[in-house]
């Protein structure tokens, strides 16, 4: 492992996002356009909104990156020529926010009072409010933009209230001025995840969704104003007006029931009256673009459809198709349209064509039939489109079961919405006529699978109980009992984990664990001693540990003491990490390969800093707009979140020494409430909607880990829930890696609610190999469950075994 003494920008830093500068426009959204932009060269712009100075790369919590410096709008416009004439306009926003902020902190510091929290746990994941302000927008420029910002996090979930998913007031009247005032106007979104724009839609004539694209985010906006880039993503998720949203949190409730079904996003929106704002999949481009259907085709089951792209406009760009399938209503109510699979063109010049193939196997069009345990494609006509275009049906002459399941025997008590479409004509397409029998027993989503390595059996006879108990837990510190969130290891600063210490004398490798999704997490500098290595966080960690409670407080205070006083004469070492765009951004970009290069970076910054597992991606469906982490996931859809999260996992995992942990596996699709809140869901939902995404990747990148999520589903925590774990998980799915808790979830001293925490013996008997971070408690309650027979020595070998498999392979 190198270790890096001075802070000097590294040849791979500069690597790293020069090619994230390449492939970051992908991932942003033209929203409208009225041929003002791009502009001719820099020139003099009027600069306002509150992500103009202070833009945001990405979101809070285990998923914000620490990097040396990432480049605002205002630096990035700058850096590119522009002269920025709204200075003082922003100096001044800049001390209404701060004043709004001090006004925050006490508004938490009075809430974690009266909720008996520690502040901490009352600040996460929350923001404060916009300001009132009335500052004049009046610069003179020969250009506007408006950076529009919202923030969101871990631990919090959005609100529907002004300066959150509605915009403020001030907000819109200041947008429409500028829209009136200057020439050339265009609204940028530095957000995370939808708001309502309805307000200001029809008066603004250029709209970006910018998105939070991590180091090079202001850079990105400069190449896109300049034309040295072109918008090419689309929108993984609907935009609509705030009450047109069917699926918004209950948050009274510690049991969440999921009764919208498989009416998610746009399958919710395709159902009924209310239209989006900007609808799923919606994407335009500085140039045009023609897409005709040239070919469709059905061998061997799958449908084949042939497009060529023509470039039809004035500007080079790259265009995204996506197919949609819409099934026969039947006993099981389908969707209008549901995503098959999409392709995306490479960069073509004005004039300029290119053909793309799209396939999609037939299996793959297969609802949940609950009565059968089994996937089945239903008798009738399957229609095919390209964007909005027909391009083919295929016609069912019978009902099939393409793949049988194991039963998950669930009952929510509720019935699932249903919702009756009417069948789409297949006049005057290429209809392909289909025998069932040639479908039956295929598989689900297999054709593309990818095997895992074999798994070298290890020999654990030598292993004591106690040290295979101490292998499943993650490494805690036996003086505290406890671990510290990210900087629970001593090998890495900064990461979120390792494996138990005994193990190097057992000659197994370190695992160390950092997080993501946005980039590797870790500390950017830290010192050595000779217990290891310590974060430069702890400098900071002065201001939070009086918010804290026993026994994280003392451990953390030990921590600072010990830090501050070597760290006066030690040398100090740096490590810093590139942010990359946030998930919902990467899976805008409708191309894998975008995804996998940001897996790339990822990997080979893992290897230089010595990280081996990363905790990420993460890939919980976008339920409700409101949910605080939807910025790091992908999609209101299962296959767009399967398909982007495979991409990475290819190519963080192409690195050798490298292993992904999906997450939260499963329906973790809100932070209130988070450590205890049961999501209640219907067997064919879970499957279709929830569930399918993981199914995607773990089939087609072979992910080495995965983690339970923090939630309950149907009243068993994930982490002790063994039909999700090892039923579906590894005996259906073929999963043959380590499944790891998330952080705390487990006999751990959090808030959970009604529901309580999981148990540590039944996360072994589940199928959870490890229990992150880990504590003394852990150990405890598994000793006592073997000595009580609740638990035997090969369950826990089991575990214990898939863990130390891992350590032989990476580290
Ligand atoms: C988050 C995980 C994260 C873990 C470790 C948890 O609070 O839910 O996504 O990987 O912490 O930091």
């Amino acid at each position: 492992m190198q270790r890096f003494t001075d802070e000097n920008i590294r040849e791979f830093e500069i690597r790293h996002n020069e090619i994230l500068r390449r492939i970051a426009p992908e991932c942003t959204v033209l929203l409208k356009k009225n041929g003002d932009f791009p502009l001719n060269g820099p020139c003099k712009v009027a600069l306002y909104g509150n992500g103009a100075r202070e833009t945001i790369k990405g979101g809070t919590g285990s998923g914000d990156v620490n990097v040396r410096h990432f480049v605002t709008v205002e630096e990035g416009l700058e850096n590119a020529g522009f002269e920025v004439t709204s200075k003082s306009w922003m100096d001044q926003y800049a001390a209404c926010k701060a004043g709004e902020t001090v006004r925050f902190y006490q508004k938490i510091r009075e809430e974690a009072e009266r909720d008996k929290k520690s502040v901490l746990a009352a600040a996460l994941g929350k923001t404060p409010d916009e300001p009132e302000y009335d500052l004049p927008v009046d610069a003179d420029a020969d250009v506007c933009i408006y950076v529009l910002a919202r923030n969101s996090g871990e631990g919090s979930d959005r609100q529907m209230k002004k300066g959150d998913f509605l915009l403020t007031d001030i907000e819109v009247r200041d947008i429409i001025q500028c829209a009136d005032k200057y020439d050339k106007f265009m609204l940028v979104l530095n957000v995370g995840g939808p708001l309502d724009i309805s307000p200001v839609k029809d008066e603004v004539d250029n709209i970006l969704l910018l998105g939070q694209l991590g180091t090079v985010t202001g850079e990105v906006l400069a190449d896109i104003v300049l034309g040295k880039a072109n918008p090419s993503g689309k929108l993984t998720a609907t935009w609509a007006k705030a009450e047109d949203y069917t699926v918004i949190m209950d948050y009274d409730l510690n049991d969440t029931c999921y009764k919208e079904g498989i009416y998610v996003g746009y399958r919710n929106f395709d159902a009924g009256e209310a239209k989006p704002v900007f609808p799923f999949g919606y994407g335009l481009s500085y140039s045009e673009f023609n897409t005709e259907i040239i070919n469709s085709d059905l061998t061997d089951s799958i449908v084949t459809v042939s497009v060529r792209i023509t470039n039809t406009g004035k500007y080079p760009g790259k265009k995204a198709v996506i197919l949609y399938y819409s099934a026969p209503q039947g006993k099981l109510s389908k969707p209008a349209r549901e995503i098959g699979t999409y392709a995306k063109s490479g960069e073509l010049n004005p004039g300029e064509s290119e053909e793309i193939v799209l396939k999609l196997p037939l299996e793959n069009m297969a609802s949940y039939d609950e009565g059968k345990h089994a996937w089945i494609l239903e008798k009738g006509d399957y229609l095919i489109t390209i964007d909005e275009t027909k391009a083919c049906a295929v016609r069912l002459d019978d009902e099939t079961r393409v793949s049988s399941a194991n039963c998950l025997n669930i009952s929510t008590g509720f019935e699932d919405r249903k919702e009756h479409t009417d069948p789409a004509s297949v006049n005057g397409i290429p209809l392909f006529t289909v025998n069932a029998d040639s479908l039956t027993d295929i598989g689900h989503f297999d054709r593309s699978r990818i095997a895992y390595p074999e798994r070298k059996e290890i020999d654990l006879s030598s292993f004591t109980d106690e040290e295979l108990i101490r292998t499943c837990i993650g490494r805690y510190d036996p003086n505290s009992g406890t671990s510290i969130i990210g900087n629970a290891g001593n090998v890495v600063a900064g990461a979120a984990a390792e494996s138990a210490d005994f193990l190097s004398d057992k000659g197994f490798g370190k695992l160390v664990l950092a997080d993501g999704p946005a980039g590797l997490r870790l500390a950017t500098s830290y010192i050595l001693n000779e217990k290891g290595a310590f974060g430069n966080e702890f400098a900071s960690a002065e201001n939070i540990v009086q918010f804290l409670d026993e026994p994280l407080k003392s451990a953390l205070q030990a921590k600072i003491d010990t830090m501050k006083k070597i760290s006066e004469s030690a040398q100090k070492y740096y490590q810093f990490t590139t942010a990359i765009p946030i998930g919902t951004a990467l899976a805008q970009s409708f191309n894998p390969e975008v995804a996998e290069v940001c897996g790339d970076i990822v990997g080979e910054e893992m290897g230089i800093y010595g990280v081996n597992v990363w905790l990420a991606p993460a890939l919980n469906i976008q339920r409700s707009p409101l949910c605080g982490r939807n910025f790091e996931y992908y999609s209101e859809d299962p296959v767009v979140s399967g398909l982007t999260a495979a991409a990475i996992v290819r190519g963080v995992q192409k690195h050798d020494k490298c292993a992904v942990t999906i997450k939260h596996f499963a329906c973790n699709n809100q932070e209130y409430n988070r450590f205890g809140s049961n999501s209640i869901i219907s067997e064919r939902t879970l499957r279709e909607i929830y569930l399918k995404g993981f199914e995607i990747c773990i089939k087609q990148s072979a992910p080495k880990c995965i983690m339970s999520s923090y939630n309950l589903l149907n009243g068993t925590h994930t982490a002790n829930h063994y039909d999700l774990l090892t039923t579906v998980l590894r005996d259906e799915w073929g999963f043959d890696g380590v499944v790891m808790t998330d952080w705390g979830t487990t006999d751990d001293g959090f808030n959970m609610g009604i529901h309580g925490p999981s148990d540590s013996a039944l996360c072994i008997m589940a199928g959870n190999d490890w229990i992150m971070p880990g504590n003394n408690k852990n150990y405890v309650r598994i000793t006592e469950a073997l000595e009580k027979g609740e638990l035997n020595r090969e369950d826990l070998e089991k575990c214990a075994g898939r863990i130390l498999a891992l350590s032989k392979e990476i580290a």
